[in-house]
């Protein structure tokens, strides 16, 4: 039986490996277990638990603060998955690691394949590229999944954006989204699942993981507030003002999961309508926006 490791399991990501992970040998390493004054002394920390699987799911994830702090995005995004990769080398175990679509940079319109060039043009991106670059560099078994635009988790967690614009839609009349930015609204439990069908199937390298479709911004905000059934209005609005130069095609497909015939991916709208619905069934919901529940049930 696979023993697990996973790392950053409060994140958002993490959070849905819980559920997928349900019932297995599972150890949580929090992030004062990660963040060690030597690597040697994580190499001890995986030498001692002797996992066969370590999903690494611990990641800084502000892109913008990056941009101002590049050592401390450096620290979680390159060093760290450096330092477990060669961990894992040494233990044998399996590394699956979480890199972003927007590591392909600015340079095609198309959705983007493993096999492209990467010509990261952010701080973080270049950081995720390095971490990348660590693993493979190691020689340990790993699968390294590209993904982008996720969501899902609980509303609760600081980074959800579904709940957010819910909460924005239930008390506006109208909202604008930008209609420039691309990408593939991804949900976090699909996610999971398609990492376990990658390591049923034993095989390894770099995957696009993402849901199926690519859409703007716009898109995906119409379809949470449509979904949501909110009277609010979303139109298409400009791109935001922002520090790290994000490229305005983060859009992908999964060309090698669909070469080997294991891409469970579903469309881009489906996981969201459900997991929308979900959310406005929610405790936190009913309790946030008692008005607006009753409205919606209607
Ligand atoms: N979210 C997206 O749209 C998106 C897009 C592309 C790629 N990804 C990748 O997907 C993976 C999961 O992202 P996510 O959205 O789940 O991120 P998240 O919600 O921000 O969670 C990141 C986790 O990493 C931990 N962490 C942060 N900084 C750390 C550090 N310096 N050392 C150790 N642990 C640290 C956090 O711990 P605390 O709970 O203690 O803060 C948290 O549990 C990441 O590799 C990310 O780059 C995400």
């Amino acid at each position: 039986m696979n023993k697990f490791v996973i790392t950053g399991g409060g994140g958002l990501l993490g959070s849905a490996f819980h559920d997928v992970l349900a019932g297995v040998d599972l150890t949580r390493l929090h992030r004062d277990q990660l963040q060690t004054e030597t690597e040697e002394a994580l190499i001890e920390t995986i030498r001692f638990l002797q996992p066969s699987i370590v999903i690494n799911c611990a990641a800084a994830t502000n892109v913008e603060g990056a941009e101002q702090n590049p050592e401390e995005d450096s620290a979680a995004n390159a060093r760290l998955p450096g330092a477990l990769a060669r961990a894992c080398k040494e233990t044998d175990a399996l590394l699956v690691h979480f890199s972003s679509t927007g590591c392909y940079g600015d340079w095609k319109a198309e959705p983007y394949v493993e096999a492209d060039e990467m010509h990261p043009t952010t701080v973080h991106h270049c950081n995720k590229l390095d971490g990348e670059a660590a693993i493979v560099q190691s020689g340990c078994r790993h699968i390294i999944v590209r993904t982008g635009w996720l969501y899902g988790g609980a509303p609760a967690l600081a980074k959800n954006f579904v709940w957010k614009r819910l909460l924005e839609a239930r008390d506006k009349t109208e909202m604008t989204s930008d209609a420039s930015q691309r990408g593939n609204p991804t949900y976090v439990e699909d996610v999971a699942r398609q990492v376990m069908k990658i390591i049923d199937s034993g095989v390894n390298g770099i995957f696009n993981v993402v849901a199926n479709g690519v859409v703007s911004r716009f898109e995906y905000v119409a379809a949470i507030v449509e979904a949501s059934g909110l009277a609010c209005k979303v139109r298409p609005g400009p791109a935001f003002a922002r520090l790290a130069k994000v490229s305005p095609n983060e859009g992908a497909v999964n060309a090698r999961l669909q070469a080997l015939g294991i891409d469970i991916m579903p469309a881009w709208n489906e996981s969201l309508t459900t997991y929308v619905h979900t959310l406005l069934q929610s405790h936190a919901w009913k309790t946030v926006s008692v008005h607006e529940a009753e409205r919606i049930s209607e």
